[in-house]
């Protein structure tokens, strides 16, 4: 599967897209499933602000960002966290996405290892092989809910060393959430071993079972990483935020001058705003949480593997093993027959993946109605 000497390989969400792009462009409906983005755009005032914005002069921003945006995340941290935190630790950023490429180049020197859960967000081993670092992969069950634990960590770092950690609760694909006794676990663990805790938080806000925790609640030494794109309905804004520790500041700051100068003007204005738009974001929330239930019962109808509901996000990650044990030509063939396009396992997990399909119910009610009805189809007529 592996297409190039370093390991990297195609985001196949992204071939999935692709694909289901070109049916509809051929006139097919497709029940869209496939890519972990919210349907609704970003709340009302947050448009507005932009188009008043618009006809000001958008030049760069200073590297960190906005005042504004970056006073508007301390306040964030105060009410949503109950921590303090010095704007000037902040960075705004290109998506989460830039934070990964800023957080490894700030922590480390290529070459390093960085951990991941097995499953996992496929730009993460992706992004670290790409940029020249090295991969430790920590292998997490549907046996435990798919949670990492801090014995795991220690496990795997006998094995095999790492200098870094990344991990997202809730979890992409799984939707999984760690609870504060069991992020303090990890947490606990990474600094009796000298591991550097990068912590992935774009998904919190969309937790089902209790309120998302921040390791900043439990450390000073993690590097944050946050964005604009899940909760806030912004993934083509393109902007997120970091909080990086006080001896990595400096540097995660000339980092961002000569990659990316500064996140995009615009966006930030937006994200500021986005800020206090907070009921809209939990009336998105809410659609995703009927979703959630109405898609995981459906899916177990149907003969998916899902033991229960995620904690968190807005993915199912279900077990197709009463159909098929090649995860990509299931999907590929349920969206060519069925016209529903979901993720293959493989994106998330090269070694177990193929067990496994992602889907996505960030969309309305009726995408995940007609693609359950279209599925029913699909499978009863032998797949
Ligand atoms: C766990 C995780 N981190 C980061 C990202 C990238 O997000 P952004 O749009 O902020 O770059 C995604 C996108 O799906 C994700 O699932």
């Amino acid at each position: 599967m592996t297409n190039s000497a370093d390991g990297l390989l195609p985001f196949f969400a992204m071939d999935i897209l692709k694909r289901a792009k070109s049916l509809e462009g051929q006139g097919r409906g497709i029940c869209r499933l496939e890519v972990g983005e919210p349907g609704a755009p970003p709340a009302p005032r947050v448009l507005e602000a932009v188009a008043q914005a618009l006809p000001e002069p958008q030049g760069y921003t200073n590297a960190k960002g906005l005042d504004s945006l970056r006073r508007g995340l301390a306040c964030h941290y105060e009410q949503q966290y109950a921590v303090a935190i010095d704007p000037d630790l902040i960075v705004a950023t290109m998506g989460s996405s830039a934070g990964f490429i800023l957080a490894f180049h700030t922590a480390f020197r290529p070459g390093a290892r960085i951990a991941v859960t097995r499953p996992g967000y496929p730009a993460y081993v992706n992004t670290i092989l790409g940029l020249g670092f090295r991969i430790a992969e920590i292998p997490v069950g549907a046996a435990n809910d798919w949670r990492l634990t801090g014995a795991q960590i220690a496990a795997a770092h006998a094995k095999q060393p790492f200098e870094g950690l990344l991990f997202a609760s809730p979890a992409n694909p799984t939707g999984a959430a760690v609870d504060r006794e069991q992020l303090a676990d990890i947490v606990a663990t990474c600094a009796r071993l000298g591991v550097t805790f990068i912590s992935d938080e774009i998904y919190h806000g969309l937790d089902y079972r209790g309120p998302s925790v921040s390791a900043l609640e439990l450390t000073r030494d993690a590097i944050i990483i946050n964005s604009f794109s899940k909760y806030y309905c912004m993934t083509g804004w393109r902007i997120g935020w970091m909080v990086l520790p006080e001896d990595l500041i400096r540097r995660a700051e000339i980092l961002q001058q000569n990659l990316f100068i500064s996140a995009p003007t615009l966006s930030q204005i937006a994200a500021t705003v986005a800020l206090r738009e907070r009921d809209y974001a939990e009336a998105q929330k809410a659609a995703y949480a009927r979703n959630r239930v109405l898609l995981g019962q459906g899916l177990r109808e149907l003969g998916f593997d899902l033991p229960h509901d995620s904690d968190g996000a807005f993915y199912a990650y279900a077990g197709i093993g009463k159909f098929s044990n090649d995860a990509m030509d299931f999907c590929l063939t349920m969206l060519d027959r069925a016209g529903v396009a979901a993720t293959p396992g493989v994106d998330f997990d090269r070694t177990d993946g193929n067990g496994y399909v992602r889907f996505s119910y960030a969309g309305t009610q009726r995408t995940v109605e007609e693609a359950l009805e279209r599925m029913r189809g699909f499978l009863e007529a032998g797949g």
